[in-house]
């Protein structure tokens, strides 16, 4: 793992030329200060056998400290920031500065400098949490999120609109129906205005008679309603288009996110909040949907009309037409702090409520702790409290709102007296009629409502694009190896799993199991023992490869487990996990969960095998119970026993028992144990167990200690051992013997 991140070229050129060809760039990174503390950007670079730190305003006077001649590395806290200090053997220590936004990556690289200089494997974390934009250096909202200054709209849009490419046809009709409107939209003022010069003001000379002239009335009214119709068919047309096209385009978005969700690996899964993944298929669809629907078309149409209605103005009268535009500067100006303002108590406003519905949920979801511990009322004054941060906030908004309006309409109302006194001089003075200066008035209104929500436009596009960042970026996630072409189809195996040197960490800094070597025989059942959070787990989880292992190898069958296709891996191994979830639906909905379609007969056997089928018919309901929500209707340790007939039916070549017995009584788990002795013939059985006694049956154990296998042989092997395995033994025993003197 390299952490090298993209510098400019200037910088590039500079470093290509100091390196050799053999040597090795391990890190390359940034700092934000200068060496005399200001701001600027120096880099740091550190090869496999020395670093270099290049100050980007001074490319000749870079400094190079060959690993040998480091003593020690290491960082210093300073206020708003920190040191990078580098002493050197005989020669003066030099300290690179950053502020405290780059104190995670320096704590990385120091780590890395260290492990260099003591000759240690280079293990470095790479996958730093960001917390700053790395374009402008603003905060961003959300950890790892996307910065919404930075968006990149035009791109954004584009990728939008790709996926439009289906809709080919209804897209070109969206455009035509939009322009046709918009034309629509623009004429009636120009009828009024020949209604009034040419019909009702009779102008000198004109001998039209009265007949005529009601005739000409009656086919202008005419022209109005039919450009009314018109424009309502085109608006019809138009709504029934957008809303069909921004559906299916946030549907298909929707889709594809979720199947990308569906597909990541859990190690995307470990670095987010599953609420917060959750909000961007039902958050940011749904801001990206409203915001296709209504406020492009909005943008798009309004745009159009208000060059419309400025060519026609100015062609009437380009004066007149300049001194109405008098407020807009306003107007806009106006709009523009209005809803920076806005945005503000928007967000105070998604914090409050998220605030209260996290503390809701908890509390509700607690509800049997908060009662047990009569603490209702409590928990009703803590929600009065940020109920009433809600009512401000509310009633704060809707000020603001009844502000914004009301002086709008105040801006506006100057453009109105510009027209009336203004156009009414030059009606007076003839050099403009009267038509006219009504057609103005009209026209005036169509341009200003526009430009009134001008501001809110700007903030619901950046929301809706920020959303649609945030979904691309899910998107272009890379899925977990599903579609290797070079992966190996196996599609049956024996069971044979060797572990070769493995070592891995889910943070790559911090390796959780240290160099494992484990073989294990087709059929052999392995018990895995150790205090708990030393990694019996984990090593689990990597022979399913929810993890890729950072080195060494874990063979099946003696093919590298990444070379076999992910799903005929993943098919021949069965897990009844630590914490066993099941899906709402009926207690055989989930047994047969592996193998959806399998016989009643099938789900049957599996449950009498896992010692379920007892506690299943005793239920009226009996197989169709419905479990409920995270399997709320079980007790643990029938969850447990339905999770066991779940793995039973898939009847995997290779099974994981993960404390699958845990949560189950003495007499219920020797009952078990009978199920799993037979289940485990002639399959290659990992069990972990908290207690020991379980694994009486177990081939061999392995004991971990410290992330490293410290103890390996058959049961009496190792109590005759008197080692670590015995000593958890005797402590064992102790507690179970105190536990019964008790009793
Ligand atoms: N998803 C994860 N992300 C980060 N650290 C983890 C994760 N799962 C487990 N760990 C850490 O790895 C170590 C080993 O955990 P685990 O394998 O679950 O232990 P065990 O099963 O032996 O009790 C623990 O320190 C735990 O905190
Ligand atoms: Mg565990």
């Amino acid at each position: 793992m390299k952490l090298l991140e993209s510098m400019p070229h200037s910088v590039t050129a500079k470093i290509k030329g100091l390196l050799s060809a053999e040597e090795e760039e391990l890190i390359r990174v940034s700092t934000d200060l200068n060496q005399e503390g200001g701001f600027g950007t120096d880099w740091l670079v550190v090869t496999d056998r020395r670093l270099l730190i290049v100050p980007t305003t001074a490319l000749d006077s870079v400094v190079e400290i060959p690993i040998e001649e480091l003593t020690v590395v290491q960082t210093e806290a300073l206020v708003g920031g920190g040191h990078l200090t580098i002493e050197r053997k005989n020669k003066a220590t030099v300290t690179v500065p950053y502020s405290s936004s780059l104190a995670e990556k320096f704590s990385e690289v120091t780590r890395g400098i260290e492990q260099l200089r003591k000759g240690e494997l280079f293990l470095i974390n790479t996958q730093l949490d960001r917390t700053r934009c790395e374009k402008c250096g603003k905060l961003l909202p959300e950890k790892n999120g996307i910065c919404p200054a930075c968006i990149r709209r035009l791109a954004t849009l584009q990728r939008i609109a790709s996926y439009l490419k289906p809709y080919k046809g209804h897209a070109i009709l969206l455009a035509v129906v939009s322009l046709i409107g918009t034309g629509t939209g623009v004429i009636p003022p120009m009828l009024i205005r020949q209604i009034v010069d040419g019909v009702l003001v009779p102008k000198e000379g004109n001998t039209d008679s009265m007949s005529e002239r009601l005739t000409l009335l009656g086919l202008l009214v005419l022209g109005m309603v039919g450009i009314r119709v018109l424009d309502w068919g085109m608006e019809w047309a138009r709504g029934w288009t957008v809303s069909w096209l921004g559906a299916r385009i946030t549907a298909d978005i929707r889709n594809r996110l979720y199947q990308q969700l569906e597909l990541l690996s859990l190690q995307f899964y470990d670095r987010r909040q599953v609420g917060a993944v959750m909000s961007r298929v039902t958050r940011d669809a749904g801001r990206l949907q409203e915001f296709l629907v209504e406020g492009l078309p909005y943008l798009i149409i309004n745009a159009l009309m208000i060059i419309g209605i400025l060519g026609i103005l100015f062609w009437m009268h380009w004066l007149l037409a300049l001194l109405i535009l008098v407020p807009v500067p306003f107007m806009m100006g106006w709009g523009v702090i209005f809803w920076k303002r806005m945005r503000l108590y928007f967000n105070k406003w998604d914090q409050a409520w998220s605030d209260i519905m996290a503390r809701v949920n908890e509390a509700l979801s607690g509800i049997r702790v908060v009662k047990a511990f009569a603490q209702e009322v409590r928990e009703i004054a803590a929600f009065q409290v940020q109920n009433k941060n809600i009512r401000q906030l509310a009633i704060r908004t809707e000020i603001n709102w009844e502000i914004f309006f009301a002086t709008t309409t105040l801006l506006t109302s100057f453009g109105m007296l510009i027209v009336w006194f203004f156009g009414g001089r030059e009606v007076i003075r003839d050099a403009l009629t009267l038509g006219t200066l009504l057609a103005f008035y009209a026209y005036m209104w169509m341009l200003y409502d526009p430009i009134e929500w001008f501001g809110e436009v700007n903030s619901w596009m950046t929301r809706a694009f920020a959303g649609a960042e945030r979904i691309f970026e899910v998107i272009d996630t890379p899925a977990e190896a599903y579609k290797d072409p070079n992966a190996r189809s196996i599609s049956s195996i024996k069971g044979h799993v060797t572990f070769k040197e493995v070592t891995f960490g889910y943070d790559k800094s911090k390796p959780v199991l240290h160099e494992i070597n484990l073989d294990v025989a087709p059929g052999e059942m392995i018990g895995l023992v150790g205090r708990s959070g030393v990694g019996k787990t984990t090593t689990v989880n990597l022979i399913c490869r929810f993890y890729n292992v950072d080195q060494g190898i874990i063979e099946v069958d003696g093919v590298p487990i990444q070379q076999i296709r992910l799903e005929d891996l993943r098919r021949q191994i069965g897990i009844v996990p630590q914490e066993p979830f099941l899906f709402s639906g009926t207690v055989a909905e989930n047994i047969s969960y592996g193998k959806p379609g399998a016989s009643f007969e099938e789900i049957m056997e599996a449950a009498i095998a896992a010692n379920a089928h007892n506690f299943i018919v005793a239920n009226p309901d009996g197989y169709d119970t419905q479990v409920g929500e995270r399997g709320g209707a079980l007790s643990g340790g029938e969850k447990q026993r339905v999770a066991i007939a779940r793995a039973i039916l898939h009847d995997p070549k290779i099974l994981i028992l993960d404390e699958a017995t845990s949560s189950v009584d003495v007499e219920t788990e020797k009952q078990i144990q009978e199920a799993i002795a037979r289940l485990t013939q002639g399959r290659t059985t990992f069990a972990i167990a908290h207690r020991l006694s379980t694994l009486r049956n177990a081939d061999r154990l392995a004991i971990l200690e410290g992330g490293r296998i410290v103890e390996m042989g058959t049961h009496s092997e190792l109590i005759k051992k008197k080692g670590i395995f015995y000593e958890l033994v005797q402590l064992q025993h102790q507690t179970s013997e105190i536990i019964a003197v008790r009793d």
